[in-house]
């Protein structure tokens, strides 16, 4: 695991947004893994925007979100779908039948998930996956006691996390408590994995992914286990880390 010390969560979302460009420079059927939260929405602008000069051509990506909500219908201004449509996909132009969620709705769920999972494996694997972090370790919604050999599934969201995200609902909306998500060892497969982090309230986490032990109860850890990751900290995230662990952007 490698650790960026960025001077701002402006300066991680341009050094991510770049590493992505970069990457679909050289492979134009670029496999994605993408994330939702706040933190990815600087990124998704700046993709849009290079789309927008031109200088970036998405049309043959292929895109896998890492957790939907249940109980949400895709179309619900709340859900993932939602949030990629406006941040990321309309902005691309990237075909529908390109992009891809864990299942959320319909009989057999885990047979749903299996197939999404077969679905990644037939694209060849996730080259790029992005990610953010939960105050409580969590990615994707991974909470802590996930298992480390985890796959897509069904997950109950914790107190913490519910919190965290009332902010994106009104106040009496009904908020999803149950969700999808790619598992830990879905993410661990992809062949190179960015997460960015900021502000102190993730500083905890950070700290006990990069310099605790590999555990199921802070899920980032199992992130050290992983051949290529690099961890993108403005100094809000990275305030509690040992200086040793810190490397400066370039
Ligand atoms: C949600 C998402 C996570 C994301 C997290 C952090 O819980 N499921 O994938 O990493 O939010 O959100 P934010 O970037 O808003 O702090």
């Amino acid at each position: 695991m490698q650790v960026v010390l960025t001077a701002s969560s402006a300066e991680s979302a341009r050094l991510v947004a770049q590493e992505i460009l970069d990457a679909l420079a050289s492979k134009p059927d670029l496999v994605l893994g993408l994330a939702t939260g706040s933190t990815p929405v600087p990124v998704y602008a700046r993709l849009r925007e290079a789309a927008a000069r031109g200088e970036a051509d998405f049309s043959r990506v292929t895109t896998f979100n890492l957790d939907e909500y249940i109980g949400l219908p895709v179309e619900h201004p709340r859900s993932y779908h939602s949030f990629m449509r406006e941040h990321l996909f309309e902005g691309l132009r990237v075909a529908a039948d390109r992009t891809a969620f864990p299942p959320t709705a319909g009989a057999d769920l885990p047979a749903r998930c299996a197939e999404f999972e077969e679905r990644i494996r037939a694209c060849g694997g996730i080259d790029l996956q992005l990610l953010g972090l939960g105050r409580n370790g969590h990615i994707g919604f991974n909470e802590p006691g996930s298992p480390l050999d985890s796959r897509t599934r069904t997950v109950q969201l914790c107190e913490r996390t519910l919190e965290d995200n009332a902010r994106f609902f009104e106040s009496g909306e009904d908020q999803p408590r149950r969700a999808v998500t790619m598992g830990i060892a879905t993410i661990l497969d992809a062949r190179r994995i960015l997460l960015q982090a900021a502000g102190p309230a993730k500083a905890h986490a950070v700290r006990s992914a990069v310099e605790g032990p590999v555990t199921e109860t802070l899920p980032a850890s199992a992130l050290r286990r992983h051949a290529d990751t690099t961890f993108y900290l403005d100094p809000g995230a990275a305030r509690d880390l040992t200086p040793s662990e810190r490397v400066p952007a370039h």
